[in-house]
């Protein structure tokens, strides 16, 4: 569990969720999953997949000084609307491409349709925004995955820990 009770946001893109037409069901297990975790959850929001409205959200949410880590579920893969990964590139101060290439890499011994994901992951000021694929069921398998690595990247990001004494 998570020492320091750090402030999450979750970002559902779905067009037809945003139109009310169809229930999230990833956005509220990924609450469920990080909460379990001992993180708080600070805010939830369900977008149409439109990037510019997606990124604005993004660099709302990292510039509020407020939240520590952005989850976002959907709009990762090859539809045509799909943009999540283009969202965020657009607010990253810096990359981090290794949390991406983790889940990737776990995923597709899972199934191989796992290197169709476009996920990414950024920093923005001193937030940690990281794209989760769509389905509940790859939110759960990747979230699970990431979860006992994420803390210590947080403790560093906010300097909270500045070595990477092992633990594990
Ligand atoms: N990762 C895990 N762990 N489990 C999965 O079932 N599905 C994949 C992949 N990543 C999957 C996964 C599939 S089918 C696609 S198309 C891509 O993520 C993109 O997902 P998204 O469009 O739901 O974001």
């Amino acid at each position: 569990m998570a020492e320091f009770h750090y402030r999450v946001a979750i970002l559902t893109a779905s067009d037809k969720g945003s139109r009310g037409e169809r229930v999230d069901e990833s956005g509220p297990l990924i609450q469920q999953i990080i909460e379990n975790a001992g993180y708080q959850v600070g805010d939830y929001l369900i977008l149409p997949d439109e990037q510019e409205q997606i990124t604005d959200q993004l660099r709302r949410w990292s510039e509020s000084g407020k939240i520590d880590l952005i989850l976002t579920t959907g709009g990762t893969g090859f539809s045509p609307r799909d943009c999540m990964p283009e969202a965020t590139l657009a607010v990253a101060d810096r990359l981090v491409p290794g949390i991406a290439e983790a889940m990737r890499a776990y995923s597709m011994q899972i199934t191989p349709r796992a290197m169709l994901s476009r996920a990414t992951s950024v920093i923005c000021r001193s937030t940690l925004i990281i794209n989760l694929p769509g389905s509940p069921k790859a939110v759960r398998e990747t979230l699970e995955y990431l979860l006992p690595s994420l803390g210590h990247g947080l403790d560093i990001l906010t300097s909270r820990a500045s070595e990477c004494a092992r633990k594990d």
